[in-house]
C-alpha cells in the first residue's frame, strides 16, 4: 500500500509534467481544478489536481454511489502504448469531475512476468463480484516484445474498488470448445492450406470456422474486450477473436474470474473492434468499430434481444459531420447514467499512437430515437441532455 502511494505520487507529479506541458505552461499544475459543470469532448480534461486525465481504453464501475473509471495509464512518446506503470482508476461521483486514485494494477519488474514491464495492457475493465465480495479486473494482455500475437486476456482481482489489484493469470478463452450451435459435420471439416482473404472461399472458410479450429486447442485469441453484467448477475467477456475476424461472448464463471466454456460468434468475418455493449428495456445493444489500427472508422451498431443471439446489424449510430469516422474516436465503453431515464453515455478513445499520453476522451450522449439509439457531436453537454 504504501508503494502505490508512493508511485501515485510520482504518477502525479509526472502527470502534472505532461499537463503542464500539453498545456504550454511552466509551472506543474499547482493550482487546483475549477469544478468541470459539462464534457467537451475532445478538449484536455483536467482531473481534481489540474492533469489531464491518464484512462485510455477505460471502462466504468459503478459502485456506492461513485463512479470509477479505469484505463491504459499511457506515457509520452512512441513506447507510451506499452505498459510502463499498469492501469489507473479514478473516481468521481458526478461525471464531469474526476479524483485521481492512483494505480490499480501494478506492471510487474520480475523478468517473463506475464505484466511484465513494457507488455501491452488495453481496454481494462472492472466489475463487482456480490457473491465473493471481490472487484475483478479483466484486461487485453499482449506479452512483452511479442508485438500483438499473444492475444490473451488476463484477469486480477481486489478487495477494494481501488485497489491494489493482484494479478491471477492470463490465458486464451474456451480453451477445447466449440461454440453455441456449432454444427458436428464442421468439427472436422478440412480447408485448403492458403486461401486469399476476402475472396468468397475464403469468407466461407472463416464463417464455417477455419480459425476456431486452429486456436481450439490452445483456446481463442482474445483482443479488444469488454464486460457485462447482466440483471441476472451473469457475467460475460465480449472479445475480438480470430485474427479480430469475429467477435466472441463468452460467459465468465460465477466468481468472475474464469471461463465456462459456452460462448457464441457475432459476425464471423465482420472485422469488429472495440466491442461496448449495453442492455436498454431488455435489448442489447452492442457498438462496435471496424480494424483500422489506431485510426477512426465508421462505427456498428448490432442489436439482440438475447445476449446469445441472432444479433441484428443496425449500421453506424453516428449521425451529422464526421459521424464516418465516429467523430474521430473509437468505442470502448457505454456508461449508465445513474438516476436518470435512457441515459446511456458513448465513451470513446481519440487516439494519439505517437504521444499516446496526449489521447483524448469522446464522451457523447446516446439519444434514443424511433427507438433506436443515436450519437451527434456536441461541442460541449451536461446530463440535463437526459430526463430525470
Ligand atoms: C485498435 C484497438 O482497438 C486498440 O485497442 C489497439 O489495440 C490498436 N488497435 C492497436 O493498433
Amino acid at each position: 500500500m504504501k508503494r502505490k502511494q508512493g508511485l501515485t505520487g510520482f504518477l502525479h507529479f509526472l502527470g502534472a509534467v505532461a499537463a503542464a506541458v500539453l498545456l504550454g505552461s511552466c509551472s506543474p499544475g499547482t493550482a487546483k481544478q475549477a469544478k468541470n459543470t459539462g464534457f467537451k469532448p475532445g478538449e484536455l480534461w483536467l482531473d481534481t489536481d489540474s492533469v489531464h486525465i491518464n484512462a485510455h481504453g477505460g471502462g466504468i464501475l459503478f459502485f456506492n454511489n461513485t463512479y470509477y473509471w479505469f484505463g491504459e495509464f499511457k506515457t509520452a512518446g512512441v513506447a507510451g502504448n506499452t505498459a510502463q506503470f499498469g492501469v489507473s482508476c479514478y473516481s468521481s461521483t458526478d461525471l464531469y469531475n474526476w479524483q485521481n486514485e492512483g494505480i490499480a494494477l501494478e506492471v510487474s519488474d520480475q523478468p517473463g512476468s506475464d505484466i511484465e514491464k513494457g507488455c501491452v495492457i488495453e481496454r481494462p475493465k472492472v466489475i463487482y463480484n456480490q457473491q465473493t465480495g471481490k472487484f475483478v479486473l479483466w484486461f487485453h494482455l499482449e506479452l512483452k516484445g511479442q508485438g500483438y500475437a499473444a492475444a490473451r486476456t488476463a484477469v486480477a482481482v481486489a478487495d477494494r474498488v481501488t485497489g491494489p489489484y493482484t494479478f491471477v493469470k492470463s490465458l486464451r478463452p474456451n480453451q477445447g470448445q466449440w461454440p453455441l450451435g456449432y454444427p458436428d459435420e464442421l468439427k472436422t471439416k478440412k480447408y485448403a492450406d492458403k486461401l486469399e482473404w476476402w475472396t468468397p472461399e475464403w469468407y466461407q472458410a472463416i464463417d464455417e470456422g477455419l480459425f476456431l479450429q486452429r486456436d481450439l486447442e490452445g483456446g481463442q485469441m482474445s483482443r479488444d474486450m469488454q464486460l457485462f453484467v447482466d440483471d441476472d448477475c451473469k457475467a460475460y467477456h465480449i472479445h475480438s477473436s480470430e485474427d479480430n475476424l469475429t467477435l466472441h461472448i463468452s460467459e465468465l464463471t460465477d466468481d468472475y474470474q474464469g471461463f465456462t466454456g459456452k460462448y457464441s460468434r457475432i459476425f464471423p468475418a465482420g472485422h469488429n473492434e472495440a466491442p461496448a455493449l449495453f442492455k436498454h428495456n431488455g435489448t442489447y445493444y452492442l457498438m462496435a468499430s471496424g480494424c483500422t489500427g489506431w485510426e477512426p472508422n465508421a462505427a456498428r451498431l448490432f442489436r439482440a434481444s438475447s445476449i446469445w443471439g441472432p444479433w441484428e446489424a443496425l449500421g453506424n449510430p453516428c449521425v451529422g459531420a464526421d459521424a464516418g469516422l465516429t467523430f474521430h474516436s473509437q468505442s470502448t465503453y457505454i456508461v449508465p447514467v445513474q438516476g436518470k431515464k435512457d441515459a446511456f453515455i458513448y465513451m470513446g478513445d481519440r487516439w494519439t499512437p505517437k504521444n499516446p499520453i496526449d489521447g483524448r476522451y469522446i464522451w457523447l450522449p446516446i439519444q434514443f430515437e424511433n427507438d433506436l439509439p443515436v450519437i451527434r457531436w456536441h461541442d460541449a453537454w451536461d446530463l440535463s441532455v437526459f430526463i430525470d
